[in-house]
């Protein structure tokens, strides 16, 4: 049995409090304590509480972790992102950085299926390399779990191929995933004129391939004008929940579709992206317990200004959670601290409020806040140790990296220098 003491937080950020997401003002508590500790045994947490609290428990044996007067958080819990992926999107980058919009170079058979081209063309082990990489930069931000999407391979064995990626990357790397099927991501280039033929096949063979497989946890669809209309992705969905997936979905990204009410009326677990959701949508969230995914870094990497109204949401009482949309077009970020600063300057949500969608809300999102997003006894020991004297710094200084040391289930994943 091993056992180590974290100590000498100057803050201990433990979110600890009521089961459930956090609403309202709730979010604005994060349970700081003080000179903190953590005693760990066996990857789990044991106890919190002051170093005096934790002092007779250092008996011999137990290893002791100085942290030096620094701040303390649980691991990020990263809800909505697409981490495996061939090539990248640095042409088309460089594209809009001279005027071309997302919707545009998408128009051209750029965008999503471009990225789908490359990675069908790709070999698993391929996959897994670039993902390897792509963990070692949420882990060295700080993210201990990802939700992690298919959708760049849009045949079965393409979407398959993904799938066991991300399982293989689960168990290889100290980064956690939650994967989600995400089949109905686009159109593929072969079914541009049989769209309904596209619909079926992931209906009828992909969905239940996948659940039958124990690949996903959970289905997304793009809903969105000129991708996944309102009742291709009611079919989708309705599939996917009849076969005992759970429900997240792209909603009102770059329009007001009606995707925030869809979500509602089925009773998903999350709609995520909501630029342009209004207060119809906000209500209907509210009524169905779906929670909002807000991800910024998708909204400020393609120069647009239309950043989801979080505010209203918090305020009418959502469980806001904030992700990074990781993905090679329109959120090449896997950095929670940049989606931090954003959410304060773009959102208007408090550090303490940010904290929350990030952590807490998250686990609560993907089925998972009995056991992460917060430092309590019983949870996994996913815990973030950040160069700073008050947590309010992740937010306000950007661009920095903040991580100190990183631990995942108890052990030490990433330490700097
Ligand atoms: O969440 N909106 C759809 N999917 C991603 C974009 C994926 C891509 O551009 O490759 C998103 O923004
Ligand atoms: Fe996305």
């Amino acid at each position: 049995m091993s056992s180590t003491v974290i100590l000498n937080a100057r803050q201990l950020v433990t979110l600890s409090g009521p089961q459930g997401p956090r609403v309202g003002p709730e979010m604005r508590d994060l349970s700081i304590i003080e000179d903190g500790a953590v005693l760990i045994k066996d990857g789990l947490i044991e106890c919190t509480g002051t170093r005096q609290e934790l002092e007779p428990l250092l008996t011999e044996g137990v290893e002791i972790f100085d942290v030096g007067g620094r701040v303390v958080l649980p691991g990020f819990v990263d809800a909505h992102t697409h981490p495996v992926f061939a090539g990248n999107r640095a042409d088309e980058f460089e594209l809009r950085a001279q005027g071309a919009t997302y919707q545009e170079i998408a128009a051209q058979g750029g965008g999503i299926r471009s990225t789908v081209r490359h990675t069908r063309a790709a070999s698993l082990e391929d996959l897994l390399i670039a993902g390897r990489k792509y963990a070692d930069w949420f882990i060295r931000g700080g993210t201990t779990t990802v939700e992690a999407k298919s959708g760049y391979g849009l045949t079965l064995d393409d979407e398959i191929k993904i799938l066991r990626a991300i399982k293989q990357l689960d168990r290889e790397t100290s980064l956690s995933y939650v994967p989600t099927f995400l089949g109905a991501h686009d159109i593929p280039d072969e079914y541009r004129d049989r769209r309904e033929e596209y619909v079926q096949l992931v209906i009828q063979e992909m969905i239940p391939f996948v659940a039958r497989e124990n690949l996903a946890e959970f289905c997304d669809v793009f809903c969105e004008e000129r991708v996944f209309t309102l009742e291709e992705s009611r079919r989708i969905l309705k599939a996917a929940h009849e076969c005992g997936l759970g429900i997240r979905m792209h909603a009102d990204q770059l329009s007001l579709s009606g995707g925030a009410k869809l979500a509602a009326e089925l009773c998903a677990s999350t709609a995520d992206h909501l630029e342009h959701t209004d207060a119809e949508g906000i209500a209907a969230l509210l009524q169905a317990s779906v929670q909002p995914v807000l991800l910024p870094g998708s909204v400020y990497a393609l120069g647009l200004t239309n950043y989801p109204h979080a505010r209203e949401m918090i305020d009418a009482g959502l469980p806001v959670v904030l992700a990074t949309d990781f993905n090679p077009g329109s959120s090449p970020t896997t950095s929670m601290q940049m989606v931090l600063s954003l959410a304060s300057t773009h959102l208007k949500m408090t550090p303490a409020e940010s904290i929350t969608a990030a952590t807490i809300n998250a686990a609560y999102s993907l089925n998972r806040g009995s056991s992460i997003g917060s430092i309590e006894a019983g949870k996994h020991a996913d815990l973030v140790v950040y160069d700073c004297e008050d947590y309010r710094e992740l937010s306000y200084f950007f661009g920095i990296a903040h991580t100190h040391t990183v631990f995942a289930s108890g052990r030490k994943v990433f330490a700097r220098g």
